[in-house]
């Protein structure tokens, strides 16, 4: 029985042993970004930046690796269960569709449940591509501009700018 108990802690050690350097490494992994965080707030009245039946907030957080959770919830505007959640740039050209990630559930009274996911393909301003840094160019006959940085639309017909948040 004693036996048996020895050959099982080795055993145990063993693996251990074997998965240490794996958590060693993981530590030591080089910081490749800031740490970055980001807001669209779906409300008329407190920004100039949103429009369309939506309120609520979505929040950015990126981390050192350049990975993203996009979370948030909405109160109102979703009466149609419209699930449909993109990401373009300020050209409304399409970035992401993040609908399938987010999986947004809906609440009896036109609102979201909050929502939650992270992302290892969306970043923030750990590259040109980075939500808050991305350059759309606009050139018409009119108007020659570049403009940055991208908004959500969410639901049917609501959108807001992505902007930077200390
Ligand atoms: C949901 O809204 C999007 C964006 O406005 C639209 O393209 C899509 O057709 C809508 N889907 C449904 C099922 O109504």
């Amino acid at each position: 029985m004693f036996l048996l108990f020895l050959i099982a802690v080795a055993a145990a050690l063993q693996t251990s042993d074997q998965s240490l350097p794996n958590v060693l490494d993981r530590r030591t992994e080089p910081k490749k970004c800031p740490c970055a965080f980001a807001g669209s707030i779906f409300d008329p009245f407190v920004k100039d930046a949103s429009k369309g039946p939506a309120r609520g907030f979505v929040s950015y957080a990126q981390d050192e690796l350049g990975c993203t959770i996009i979370s948030g919830q909405f109160s109102k505007g979703f009466e149609d269960k419209n699930g449909t959640f993109r990401i373009v740039d300020k050209c409304d050209n399409l970035l992401f569709d993040i609908s399938k990630e987010l999986d947004v559930k809906f609440s009896e009274d036109g609102g979201t449940k909050a929502f939650s996911y992270k992302f290892d393909n969306i970043n923030l301003n750990c590259d040109s591509n980075g939500l808050l840094v991305v350059e759309c160019k606009i050139k018409s006959y009119y108007k020659r501009q570049s403009a940055s940085g991208a908004s959500m639309q969410a639901g049917s017909g609501s959108s807001a700018n992505i902007d930077s948040l200390p």
